[in-house]
């Protein structure tokens, strides 16, 4: 490599925003080591650079973008391929889904977006401790790991697991994985074909509905309601598997009764099909009793069992854990290996270490009682501003409530959102979680998905008080309103 295509590849970094003004550009030394060219060829390229005034040379230092180079001009960095995309089915499937929503952080002052938490409920200094711990351990080891997982967090959860859930089961069935996403993957690939069919809950978690659908099979839609799947229309349905989120189905809230829960259990036995059981926020119960899950309501070997720590101590994190039956720990160690060798071992090993000595739990207590406040308060402000023009469903569990609003006709829900986000505020419909869209009679009002984990008393309050206002001013606009 000449010092004229060192020159242009770092000219298009800057002009693409690679370097940002003010950033520091490797050392001579360090770039002609890395690229096994001579140090001369790399202060060729630099002096050009700062001739064309790109970058700013200082004596003894790495040189930085130059300061007077106002906003990178957004630009294509690689070639664009000419000719077809060529995908696999797979990659095809993929590309026809809708794209994924924006992740960045929003400038909204409330946001009842679900699924983020609150950074003060991270216990950062035990966090911190555990993993320091976990670093810290002699001798080092820098080898890979058993695709299951860390043993010592596989042990941990066995109990916690038994002491949250009354669910028993064996270390060799526990399989860690990066989240439930990296579950549902695993279950969708190692156990749905393209011609399969696959039972969803209608309203649904999309995610888990997606990357069924993603193998090229085709879901079966099976209406929710407040005890969330209707496990009585199972009959006649022939699937692979039933995905259910029982213990608060999601987005409705509801929560799964026994004879429910003996319903599909049934069904799955009688069509020889496996039930992924989503246990995603069962740690958040109020005023409740705990219902068993369904893994510990039968031997057959037909439940998969999904946990996450997302809602207990951080999404981004990215551990879950697998429960599966005795005669797929094997193949979903493969899997799991083929995926990612293992999870990252130092975080689950932190994550041994706060179940062991307790801290775990007392942390889910106290983030259980500071939602049990944010719930309260996002209830109390509802009924204050709407009284009986809503129906809250699904309170009962979890970070989320589902609240429809009597007489705001479904015709509204984008003119709500939109007025909404415009006054600081982010909500979000329950409408698009619906499988049978065409159908729309079914869903008549507008419904909001309203998550209250990552928001503080005030801003429920505020958020709530700015809902009111828009309510309003759109049922003012409506034909046929007398005001
Ligand atoms: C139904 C359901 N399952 C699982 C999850 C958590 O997913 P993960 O563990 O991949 O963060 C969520 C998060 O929003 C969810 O709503």
């Amino acid at each position: 490599m000449g010092a004229r295509q060192i020159y242009e590849a770092l000219r298009e970094q800057i002009l693409g925003g690679v370097y940002e003004t003010g950033s520091q550009l490797p050392s001579s030394r360090g770039l002609a080591n890395d690229l096994g060219v001579s140090r001369t060829t790399v202060t060729v390229a630099y002096e050009q650079l700062t001739a064309e005034g790109f970058i700013e040379a200082r004596q003894g230092a790495r040189p930085r973008v130059a300061s007077s180079l106002i906003g990178p001009e957004t630009r294509r960095m690689s070639a664009k391929r000419v000719g077809p995309v060529l995908l696999s089915a797979y990659g095809r499937r993929l590309r026809a889904t809708p794209p994924w929503p924006d992740y960045l952080p929003n400038a909204l002052k409330v946001d009842f977006r679900y699924g983020d938490l609150a950074p003060s409920d991270f216990p950062a200094l035990i966090w911190k401790r555990a993993m320091n711990e976990a670093m810290a351990q002699r001798p080092l080891r820098l080898a890979y790991d058993d695709p299951r997982g860390s043993r010592r967090l596989r042990q941990a959860l066995q109990g916690y697991l038994w002491r949250a859930r009354t669910l028993s089961c064996d270390l060799e069935q526990i399989i860690i994985v990066n989240g439930s996403q990296q579950g549902l993957d695993l279950c969708a690939r190692l156990l749905v074909d393209p011609a399969d069919r696959f039972v969803i809950e209608d309203p649904c978690y999309r995610m888990a509905r997606q990357v069924f659908a993603s193998t090229g099979a085709s879901p079966v839609p099976v209406p929710v309601d407040e005890g969330g799947m209707k496990t009585e229309l199972l009959a006649g349905i022939g699937a692979k598997l039933a995905y259910v989120t029982p213990s608060h189905q999601f987005p409705l809230g509801g929560v799964m009764p026994i004879a429910r829960r003996h319903q599909l259990l049934e069904w799955a036995r009688h069509n020889d099909a496996y039930v992924i059981e989503d246990d995603y926020d069962s740690e958040y119960r109020y005023d409740i009793n705990p219902v068993p899950p369904l893994h510990s309501l039968e031997d057959h070997g037909a439940v998969i069992y999904l946990g996450t720590i997302s809602k207990t101590l951080s999404p981004m994190r990215r551990i879950g854990y697998l429960v599966v039956p005795p005669e797929l720990q094997e193949v979903f160690a493969t899997a799991k290996q083929f995926a990612d060798r293992h999870s990252p071992v130092a975080e689950q090993e932190a994550l041994a270490s706060l179940i062991e000595s307790g801290g775990y739990e007392s942390h889910v207590r106290r983030v259980r009682r500071l939602n049990g406040e944010r719930r309260e308060t996002l209830l109390g402000a509802l009924r204050h501003s709407f009284g009986d023009r809503i129906a809250v469903q699904g309170a009962d569990a979890g970070l989320h409530a589902a609240v429809w609003f009597n007489d705001l006709p479904r015709s509204q829900e984008t003119a709500l959102v939109e007025a909404a986000r415009r006054a600081g505020l982010g909500l979000h419909l329950i409408s698009p979680l619906y499988e049978r869209q065409s159908d729309e009679g079914h869903i008549d009002r507008v419904g909001l998905v309203m998550g209250y984990a990552a928001l503080s008393i005030r801003q429920i309050e505020k958020g709530v008080e700015v809902l009111r206002a828009v309510v309003k001013q759109l049922q003012d606009a409506l034909p046929g309103h007398g005001g």
